[in-house]
């Protein structure tokens, strides 16, 4: 990876708010207020257990890392991602069948470069080194790797001159790859040969007889379209995978596992309406049945037929005990006069907090917090300490939860990806309209009402939002879509309408792609999608006489506007 790319890449990670829905708002409220109340949150029991074969990334930094972790579970091989100092006790529970060396942004001869760790030699297990990982393994193993002048960067094209590799299995003799290095290998290691080759390097891929392999491109992203495959050769031919990690597999496990850990106790979740908190009450749910309690509370800044919608799915679908808290006068009224965005979050988390004290204070005796921490959120804080948890924490400063709630964590979810807990909400029969529900933040339309948030101000943008919602589904892109939503902004602008000039309110309509909200792009939509929202918008909407669409892409921009 480039040294530029990268240092953007940390930029930006470090600028971002928050980069997660409501989950992970409301879950990190009640974490900080168990802090408060002086505990350190402690993850207690394994989300996964059994036999399982997984495979190990060892992560040198690269911003594609996560992503050949994702791609090894795509093809039913467990993988977790550790950073290259994890020592061998870390992750000897996880009794990996092979390791993957992830790319990074250093240069092996730069001084302090980080290596791979003595284990992963003296085990004998499969190696696959990608990019800077391929280095790594030709200096440990007495090659010779050149600091490179030219950098490569881009498309090439691979062909392979050792068309038997069991890595190559499947895959055409040439095939386009996305390569970003500048160093590359002068002399490989003894006992390594070269099996593949671009127009640039001489030794795209290299191996040897103890299947220890380089690869000098990206097989893990898009631009590799066989790099899937290589991946998957590697996991099952040369490590000898089954292919054991399904989610059905998972489920059972979980089920097992919760069941377990709860023993006869009594677990509390707070939903917020997201994904993710859905999916972990409906498997505690079904684990633990009655001795699940969730507190759902509406802070009046949802929108249109969201809390009707979220509860009705809880409790009647899915007969789950849940506590109802209707705190939109309290929520409302901490918010009077506040125009600041960063102070809006600050007073919704820390009213969160207080009702949900008075919740739990009746039902008694708690002993677990059942949470939706999801994998990337664990790999963030472990190797940033730059979490959205982190992140969000950094805006409240709030009081504890009453002592008698020691509650330990219950975080089912914590070795999912996000695609993962959606198979996950499927497999469980949750309806598919709770599973493939756009991300919402935690402070709601709080944070697209600019300026100050009254009741009236709301109820215009609901009135707007939910056309934007209307048309974006009857049009069938709402699962394209990463997030859609309207604005209020607060601008006024002059409008006629009949005989009559008006003075309205300009509301703003949004609609990103994105892959995980670090960064995002406007969605190209169809004109006439655009049409309608804005016709419908000016005509059903009394107070709106301007419709705009933002067509700006994050970075520069946020995706919310506050
Ligand atoms: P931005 O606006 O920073 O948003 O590009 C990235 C993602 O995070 C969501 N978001 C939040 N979620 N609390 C949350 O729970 C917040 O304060 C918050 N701010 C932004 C946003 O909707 C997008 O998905």
């Amino acid at each position: 990876m480039n040294k530029a790319e990268n240092d953007s890449n940390q930029d930006e990670k470090a600028n971002r708010r928050v980069s997660t829905s409501g989950d992970i708002e409301v879950a990190t409220y009640l974490e900080i207020a168990k802090e408060m109340a002086g505990e350190q949150p402690t993850a207690t029991g394994e989300a996964v257990g059994g036999e399982r074969e997984a495979i190990v990334v060892i992560d040198f930094g690269s911003q594609y890392s996560l992503l050949i972790t994702r791609r090894i579970r795509e093809c039913q091989v467990y993988c977790e991602m550790v950073s290259h100092d994890t020592p061998w006790e870390k992750i000897a529970s996880l009794k990996p069948k092979g390791f993957i060396l992830s790319g990074g942004p250093a240069s092996v001869y730069q001084p302090g470069a980080p290596l791979a760790p003595a284990y992963i030699y003296e085990s004998h297990l499969p190696v696959l080194g990608i990019c800077y990982g391929m280095q790594v393994i030709t200096k440990q193993l007495g090659g010779q790797v050149t600091p490179g002048t030219k950098r490569e960067y881009g498309h090439a094209v691979l062909h392979l001159s050792d068309v038997d590799s069991p890595l190559f299995a499947g895959l055409d003799d040439a095939s386009p790859v996305w390569m970003s290095h500048a160093d590359k290998i002068e002399e490989m290691p003894p006992g390594f040969r070269a099996l593949a080759y671009t127009e640039n390097s001489p030794v795209a891929v290299m191996g040897n007889d103890d299947g220890i392999f380089g690869i000098q491109f990206h097989p893990e992203v898009a631009h590799t379209p066989q790099g899937k495959a290589i991946l998957r050769n590697f996991a099952y031919r040369i490590c000898g995978c089954q292919g054991n990690w399904t989610i059905g597999n998972f489920i059972d496990e979980s089920l097992a596992s919760i069941k377990k850990q709860v023993g006869d106790g009594k677990v509390i979740n707070a939903l917020s309406g997201g994904v993710d908190s859905a999916v972990v009450a409906t498997l505690i749910h079904r684990a633990v049945g009655d001795q699940l309690t969730c507190i759902y509370v509406n802070n009046g800044l949802l929108r249109r037929e969201e809390v009707e919608r979220t509860f009705d799915v809880f409790r009647e679908n899915l007969g789950m005990n849940i506590i109802f808290v209707d705190a939109t006068e309290r929520f409302l009224d901490r918010l009077k006069g506040v125009v600041d965005p960063e102070v809006k979050r600050k007073v919704i988390g820390e009213e969160f907090i207080e009702v949900f004290e008075d919740e739990a204070d009746k039902i008694g005796k708690v002993d677990f917090l059942a949470q939706g921490t999801l994998y990337p959120d664990v790999i963030e804080s472990a190797s940033s300490g730059s979490s959205a948890s982190a992140k969000i924490k950094t805006h409240h400063n709030v009081g504890g939860l009453p002592a008698k709630m020691r509650l330990n964590l219950i975080e089912p979810l914590r070795y999912l990806f996000k695609d993962e807990v959606r198979q996950v909400g499927l497999e469980l029969g949750m309806p598919e309209e709770m599973v493939w529900r756009q991300p919402f933040p935690g402070p709601g339309l709080a944070i697209r009402v600019i300026g100050e948030v009254t009741p009236q101000k709301l109820e215009i943008l609901r009135s707007a939002d939910f056309i934007v919602m209307n048309e974006i589904k009857k049009a069938k892109l709402y699962n394209q879509l990463w997030q859609t939503f309207a604005v209020l902004t607060d601008v006024k602008s002059v409008g006629v309408m009949g005989d009559y000039r008006t003075y309205g309110y300009l509301v703003a309509f949004r609609a990103v792609t994105s892959e995980d909200a670090m960064t995002a792009d406007w969605a190209r939509l169809p004109y006439d999608v655009l049409a309608r929202i804005s016709n419908r918008i000016v005509n059903e909407v009394p107070e709106v006489n301007r419709v705009v669409y933002d067509i700006t892409s994050k970075p520069p921009s946020t995706i919310e506007w506050e």
